[in-house]
């Protein structure tokens, strides 16, 4: 039991990663106050925690405006006295070429990919540092490591990874760690819109993935375990992708290389 007595804040835990990593936290003796903008999908997921044992509560927030932030901060610290675990996961994706999204799906995405991470992180943190120890861990996205579109999105998911380095050295020798996961494609509720237009969209993504599957909510969910826990004592500042391998090289163009070795030998 990694996490006995241990306290989690999960944020966007009604849907996919959020969920799964608010069960798994559960089952290895965490309580945890599942935080999600949809009021039923977090009750659900607490009920569920309930249901086999475990401790959760479910609050409702909007993690990109600063009161009802506020709210679930102090509704978190109501029921449990603290919080010594943080993952901010909740997310959104909205538009793809900046050329033709408005000013307002742009603000939409730095608002609930980054700002988010600053309006929460800024309300637990201090109960960490007075206890001198916290661990924070944010999911931001290949996205946010190189260019695969949605460019809103993926700047916003860029900068989560700059905010996660400073925070990190910044309060590190306060005792608390704060590092992140950068998954890739993860097959959860956050691509029905796309799902719905191009049913085969993750049979077309596996030929990408050195590792032959898209990614599912437990395998982000084992990551951020991992980073959150003891385990982890010894990293902190830490963008760890978590993505079949995708961004470690292109399985197409290894292919095409050799093919090219090979033929260049034949010849010669
Ligand atoms: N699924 C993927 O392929 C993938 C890849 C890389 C990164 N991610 C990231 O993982 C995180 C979780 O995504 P997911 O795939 O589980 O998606 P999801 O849609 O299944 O879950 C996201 C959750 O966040 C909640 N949420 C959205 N806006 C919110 C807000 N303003 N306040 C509070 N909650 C809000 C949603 O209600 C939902 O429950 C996101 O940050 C996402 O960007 C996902």
């Amino acid at each position: 039991m990694r996490f006995a007595d241990k306290r989690a804040l999960v944020t966007g835990g009604g849907s996919g990663i959020g969920r799964a990593t608010c069960y798994r936290l559960a089952r290895e003796g965490a309580q945890i106050v599942v935080a999600d903008l949809r009021a039923e999908r977090a009750q659900e997921t607490a009920q569920q925690i309930t249901d086999e044992g475990g401790h959760a509560i479910a609050l409702t927030a909007d993690v990109s405006d600063a009161t009802s932030v506020e709210g679930m901060a102090q509704g978190a610290l109501d029921a449990f006295g603290a919080i010594d675990l943080l993952v901010n996961n909740a997310g959104i994706a909205e538009g793809d070429d900046l050329l033709t999204f408005d000013e307002s799906t742009w603000d939409l995405n730095l608002a609930v990919v980054l700002k988010s991470v600053y309006l929460v992180s800024r309300q637990i943190l201090p109960g960490m540092l007075e206890r001198g120890s916290g661990a924070i861990v944010n999911v931001s996205s290949v996205n946010g490591l190189t260019a695969v579109g949605q460019e809103a999105y993926s700047a916003a998911k860029a900068g989560m990874i700059n905010l996660t380095q400073n925070m990190a050295v910044k309060y590190g020798p306060q005792g608390v760690r704060v590092n992140v996961v950068c998954p890739g494609s993860v097959r959860t509720p956050i691509w029905d819109g796309i799902v719905a237009e191009n049913p085969q969209i993750f049979e077309k993504l596996t030929r990408w993935y050195p590792l032959g599957r898209v990614g599912e909510a437990e395998d982000i969910a084992a990551a951020i375990l991992f980073l959150a826990s003891d385990d982890a004592s010894w990293i902190t500042g830490q963008a760890l992708a978590v993505d079949g391998g995708l961004t470690a090289g292109i399985p197409g163009l290894l292919a095409d290389v050799n093919t090219d070795a090979g033929k260049e030998k034949e010849t010669s």
